[in-house]
């Protein structure tokens, strides 16, 4: 062995990155994680990743790779490729995104060249980044029409959608959303596209695990190409997959290799598909059911102690706090997130429809369900989280008043343990 202590673990060989890893399993074991878009995989997945397969170059696809001795990873993606497809009733899928990013970068460039006209949901009304934000490389690469929600009801606003397609004819219609707490009418939208004589693509990152369990209308029948992280709802290792049918599959594959990515996380792969095994469990409906109780259940008890929801609500996983008409409305999003940190509760600070402040401020903060509902959190729990964040913005950061919050959240939290301590 050319290196000394190569088979030794890393508590021994490592111990000042042992410790920080130590230091975040327990931040994520004694805290609540209210982030909507994470959640915590199973050991299982995360032993997949933490296997030998990091050590594999496998350039190409199962069958037909630029380096030998491929045979078992062919295995590996197959599998995932053939159980993804399970899941959402899809004849064909790309499961070597390194992230939700690429993934949306490799369909936009199947079906555009740079300089082309798409259209988008506009990041501050909550979209993503990748649908067209000048910040992003859809928005340098390409021309951007934004839309939003209606400025009254705050849903999509289905109508402004269609005349601005029909007045623009982009060459793609892109639907989806990072904070929209409501169900997404792809339906409409594809007919939308249909008319407008555009591509149809659905970023179903937040929702593609209540889309497996049935519990959200599902882009397949509609979209061109249907793209996803793994790592939110559906509760997979940190990536992305694309979806399409097999005539469409050639050309995204080639745009995410050699298009964009060269070798594919083997690793990551492997994590992929054991999260899909998972997926296509029974139990796997249940929990995503459970996750959809819980954000109800959450939604309401903030609304019944004062807090504004956007939309008065939600249908899915997902609720965003307006906090100018949440108390005496001066609270900003960057203050609430701080605070709540302080308390135990992980959110993040968001945009709001009309936000007037700016987006490393905002007056909103976004909060969802998947990853407490992992920890087996249920509906009366939710009750009692949302009387400590009411708390919480009501100490106006006390630092005294937010411990003691933090020390009755550690102390439900070391109820529902997540993984073994090593
Ligand atoms: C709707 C949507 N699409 C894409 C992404 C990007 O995923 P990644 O962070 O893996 O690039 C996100 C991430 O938050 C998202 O919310």
């Amino acid at each position: 062995m050319t290196q000394k202590n190569f088979n030794q673990p890393l508590k021994t060989v490592d111990s000042a990155l042992f410790e920080a890893i130590g230091r975040e399993h327990r931040r994520e074991e004694e805290g609540l994680e209210l982030i909507a878009s994470e959640n915590y995989v199973s050991q299982a997945v995360m032993e997949a990743q933490g296997s030998v397969l990091t050590n594999k170059y496998a350039e190409g696809y199962p069958g037909k790779r630029y380096y030998g001795g491929c045979q078992f990873v062919d295995q590996v993606e197959s599998l995932a490729i053939e159980r993804v497809c399970k899941i959402f009733g899809a004849e064909a899928a790309n499961v070597q995104p390194h992230s939700g990013s690429q993934a949306n970068m490799a369909a936009y460039l199947a079906l555009m060249s740079a300089g082309d006209k798409f259209m988008g949901m506009s990041l501050s009304e909550g979209g993503h980044l990748t649908h067209g934000s000048p910040a992003n490389f859809s928005g340098k690469l390409f021309q951007v029409i934004s839309y939003g929600l209606h400025p009254e009801t705050h849903r999509l606003d289905y109508d402004y959608v269609r005349t601005m397609a029909l007045k623009e004819r982009p060459k793609v219609l892109v639907a989806g959303a990072s904070a929209y707490p409501r169900i997404i009418d792809f339906k409409t939208l594809g007919e939308i596209a249909q008319e407008a004589g555009a591509h149809f693509v659905v970023d179903m990152a937040h929702i593609a695990g209540l889309v497996a369990a049935g519990l959200h209308p599902s882009p397949i029948p509609y979209a061109t190409y249907t793209t996803s992280t793994t790592h939110k709802t559906l509760r997979g290792p940190r990536g992305g997959l694309i979806l399409c049918t097999q005539e469409r599959l050639k050309a995204v594959n080639s745009q995410i290799f050699p298009g964009i990515q060269g070798g594919p996380l083997m690793h990551v792969i492997a994590a992929k598909a054991v999260a899909f095994g998972e997926a296509l469990q029974p139990e796997f409906k249940e929990y995503q059911k459970q996750v959809l109780v819980n954000a109800k259940a959450l939604a309401e008890e903030l609304m019944a102690l004062g807090f504004k929801l956007v939309t008065d609500g939600t249908e899915n996983h997902l609720m965003l706090v307006d906090l100018t008409q949440t108390g005496d409305g001066s609270v900003s999003g960057k203050d609430a997130e701080a605070w709540l940190d302080l308390a135990g509760i992980t959110v993040n600070k968001n945009t709001i429809p009309q936000e007037k402040r700016s987006p490393f401020v905002t007056s909103g903060v976004r909060i969802g369900t998947p990853a407490l509902t992992t920890r087996g959190f249920g509906a009366s729990d939710m009750k009692l989280i949302a009387r400590w964040m009411d708390q919480a913005l009501k100490t106006k950061g006390d630092e005294a008043a937010l411990k003691k919050i933090a020390s009755e959240v550690r102390e439900l939290c070391l109820k529902h343990p997540l993984y073994p301590h090593s």
